[in-house]
């Protein structure tokens, strides 16, 4: 366990409930926000909610995707690795695991809006910004190979990683 691991947010804007109970206000905006957009794109009968700790839990299985979507840059490298790790073992062979991410150069010089948030996430959490490299290397240990970076325009996200779960 690392040194974060007594903080842990045990939030999922999925619908998690807090150990008081009831989840945070900006937690429940977020998830509502997600659930009306959701039902105007006409989704609501294929997308379930499930609240839980991808730490504590088992993450659910039968998909064929994982979407990981602004999770990674507020966690250690040990624990974003862990997460992977997590994600990878509820995928079938051939299954996809897609991090998106706003995603700092391979050399690590920028761009810039990307390293002011990584700094950012260095004060407030245990995270950062990771590479594209970073990502590739630690998704190959866990069993995935990296097939694209496609760029996004939707800040904070700048780009979507798309791995494909290696067959055995
Ligand atoms: C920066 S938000 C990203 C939200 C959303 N995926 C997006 O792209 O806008 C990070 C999310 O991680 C969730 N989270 C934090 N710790 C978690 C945990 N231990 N298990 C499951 N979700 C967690 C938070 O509830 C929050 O929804």
């Amino acid at each position: 366990m690392s040194a974060a691991a007594g903080a842990r947010s045990r939030w999922s804007c999925a619908g998690a409930t807090q150990d008081s109970g009831s989840p945070s206000s900006t937690c429940r905006s977020s998830a509502t926000s997600r659930r009306t957009r959701i039902a105007a794109a006409s989704l609501a009968d294929r997308t379930p909610f499930v609240a839980g700790d991808f730490f504590a839990d088992r993450l659910p299985e039968g998909h064929d995707t994982v979407l990981l979507s602004n999770i990674l840059h507020g966690w250690s490298e040990a624990d974003a690795r862990r997460i992977l790790a997590l994600c990878t073992d509820v995928l079938p062979a051939d299954g996809t695991l897609i991090i998106c991410e706003s995603f700092v150069g391979n050399d690590k010089r920028g761009p810039a809006p990307a390293a002011l948030m990584s700094l950012n996430m260095l004060v407030e959490t245990w995270g950062r910004n990771y590479t594209a490299a970073e990502y590739t290397s630690w998704l190959r240990e866990v069993g995935l190979r990296t097939e694209r970076v496609l760029p996004l325009d939707g800040a904070p996200t700048t780009a979507a990683l798309v791995a494909r779960k290696v067959r055995p």
